[in-house]
């Protein structure tokens, strides 16, 4: 059987990858994978515990009990379950941005993301989105796409993303969180956030989503 189509898309915090992977899944029939959602589950299973992310042996036994999932609930939406529980709406907090940011530094949680992640996307037919997509975890992909934005850009798109769900942060504070992640994906060893080679890059600061949704749309199709 001819292996599906793989099309990564990478970026950083804020830039609106989500929307975009979504949209650009839907448009041409493909599934959607957020590996920021897997990285988050983890942390809030952390947090849960809690236990220090520096100690390999207790990460490590909360991993070997830590089951994460993607499935369609009854409604036909897609919901994240941690331990069979659905965690969609408890992952997108502040608390857990940083913590899943802190927590992705870890080889042993990469290692077991993915694993997952790659069996995921075994089939191809799949849009998947993160940091490593493009340059780690699928570097063979068909179409690698990493998006861009400015900072003051990006903290205005996720703060007003916050406020929608009702967790209230001031615009520096926001701005500060932003480029604390930033440094941190960019600057880890394992798997650092950047460009793979062959990426199409682009500068969404000016574009609103459909803008970017088209121009990946274009690019896939060949237009
Ligand atoms: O995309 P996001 O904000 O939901 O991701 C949460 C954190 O997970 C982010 O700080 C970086 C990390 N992450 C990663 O290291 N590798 C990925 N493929 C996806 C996310």
């Amino acid at each position: 059987m001819e292996k599906g189509l793989i099309i990564t898309i990478d970026g950083p915090s804020g830039v609106g990858k989500s929307t975009v992977a979504k949209s650009v899944a839907k448009h041409l029939g493909l599934t959607y994978l957020d590996t920021g959602a897997m990285y988050r589950a983890i942390a809030l299973q952390v947090k849960r515990y809690p236990l220090n992310i520096d100690n390999d042996d207790e990460l490590s036994s909360l991993l070997l009990n830590t089951n994460i999932e993607f499935i369609n609930n009854k409604e036909n939406n897609l919901i994240l379950t941690l331990n069979n529980e659905d965690i969609t709406d408890k992952i997108r907090s502040p608390e857990i941005s940083r913590l899943s940011s802190d927590i992705a530094t870890k080889r042993i949680v990469r290692k077991k993301l993915v694993e997952i992640q790659r069996k995921i996307g075994l089939n191809g037919n799949i849009v998947v989105e993160g940091r490593d997509m493009g340059t780690y975890v699928f570097p063979g992909a068909d179409f690698k796409f990493y998006l861009d934005a400015t900072l003051a850009e990006r903290a205005k798109r996720r703060r007003t993303q916050l406020i929608e769900t009702g967790h209230n942060i001031g615009a520096d504070n926001m701005i500060k969180e932003i480029e604390l992640r930033d440094k941190q994906d960019k600057e880890r060893l394992e798997s650092p956030l950047h460009p793979a080679p062959n990426a199409v890059i682009i500068d969404t600061t000016n574009l609103i989503a459909d803008e970017v949704i088209n121009r990946i749309i274009t690019e896939v199709k060949g237009e």
